[in-house]
């Protein structure tokens, strides 16, 4: 294995890595295809994981294995956010776990394996591994960014995230015609991490009249002042859409769990009860929340995350027969591009506040709570 070489490639593996995301298995699909049919390659899958990476869990992957997985949500190889390399749990004989750097076993399953090149789908999480692997032992490795949160700075946009977010706006659909007839406000917590991506454009679709984003800190007053400024106006219900990562101005962000074996420990939830309670009592209207939870990251991709990952998919086969390794593919719209792998991690994609969506938001009358 040499870095910068694609000759004599004959084997490549795949992994998917981190939190799943609806077009993980087109992405795995489209590598299979061009693979096997362009390349003449075999394909070996990694199963759940960095798990499957350390402890040689993988199977063959033929054009028979990603027959009819195109439209299916999920990934056919299992994932896991736990199981870094770097940062592996073992288990001591007192019972005790110890996290430890096992990243040479990765080594011993190449070897095994026979892979000469990996194809690493992950979010931000998973990248770093992929970089920092890539980096010390000469992997040849080529990323594919996958995440519901849409907040990898290196691509126009992460497969997964269309899907999330026709999922919050089907959501907020729903709650608009229950709000109305109960005269109520309806609060809609929604996922994203750090970045409010999820929150604002299921919001500005489903016609959300407050969205609060991580990104801009609120001031509850003055959430409270538009739904009672739309109720003396004759509207009696209002939309509330709340990032899992909104925060309130001088205030912290909700921190549900941590998950200590997991490479990015903190778990966000709870902001949209807290945020659902003070309107109640503020405005004296009643108010329920409603958390969307996992059902943004299930079911089947939609069309355009189901042709972004076959792009990434195809492309990353591409990447590693051009020898280009270290690289992760990303979308720079119209095309498919790459960009090395260790700066495509560096920087968390958030929404800008002089972005023409929130801009537009404001000019129709949607508050951000500041
Ligand atoms: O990064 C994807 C994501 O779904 C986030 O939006 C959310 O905060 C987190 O993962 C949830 O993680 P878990 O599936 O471990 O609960």
């Amino acid at each position: 294995m040499r870095r910068g070489s694609r000759k004599g490639i004959k084997k490549i593996g795949i992994l998917t890595g981190g939190g799943d995301a609806p077009g993980i298995n087109a992405v795995i699909r489209a590598a299979v295809k061009v693979a096997v049919r362009h390349y003449g390659l075999k394909v070996v899958g990694i199963e759940q994981g960095f798990g499957g990476l350390i402890e040689n869990r993988t199977r063959r992957l033929t054009q028979k294995e990603v027959m009819g997985i195109l439209p299916r949500g999920g990934t056919i190889l299992g994932t896991t956010n736990r199981d870094n390399p770097f940062h592996y749990p073992v288990r001591l004989e007192n019972g005790g776990i110890e996290f430890r750097d096992v990243s040479e076993k990765v080594l011993e399953t190449i070897e095994k394996t026979g892979i000469q090149a990996l194809i690493i789908i992950g979010g931000d999480g998973s990248l770093k591994i992929a970089s920092r692997l890539s980096e010390r032992y000469s992997l040849p490795v080529v990323g594919v960014p996958k995440t519901i949160d849409n907040d990898l700075s290196a691509t126009d946009q992460t497969f997964g995230f269309d899907t999330a977010l026709t999922t919050a706006t089907e959501a907020i659909d729903k709650l608009h015609t229950t709000a109305e007839s109960h005269y109520r406000i309806m609060v809609l917590e929604v996922m994203g991490r750090y970045a409010g991506w999820i929150a604002l454009q299921s919001g500005l679709a489903g016609g959300a009249d407050v969205i609060l984003i991580p990104e801009i800190p609120f001031d509850i007053n003055i959430v409270c002042d538009k739904i009672k400024e739309r109720s003396a106006a004759g509207k009696q219900f209002s939309i509330v859409v709340v990032a899992e990562g909104a925060k309130p101005i001088g205030g912290e962000m909700v921190v549900q769990k941590l998950v200590k074996e997991s490479f990015e420990q903190i778990r966000l939830g709870g902001i949209g009860s807290q945020v659902g309670e003070q309107i109640e009592e503020t405005t004296g209207i009643e108010t329920r929340v409603t958390v969307l939870g996992h059902l943004q990251r299930g079911g089947s991709p939609t069309p355009f995350d189901r042709i972004l990952g076959s792009r990434l998919g195809a492309a990353a086969v591409n990447l590693l027969m051009e020898g280009r390794f270290g690289e992760m593919v990303c979308l720079r719209t119209p095309h498919i591009a790459s960009v090395p792998l260790a700066e495509a991690v560096g920087e968390m994609r958030r929404v800008p506040l002089g972005s023409d969506m929130v801009r537009m938001a404001r000019q129709i009358g949607i508050s951000f709570g500041n």
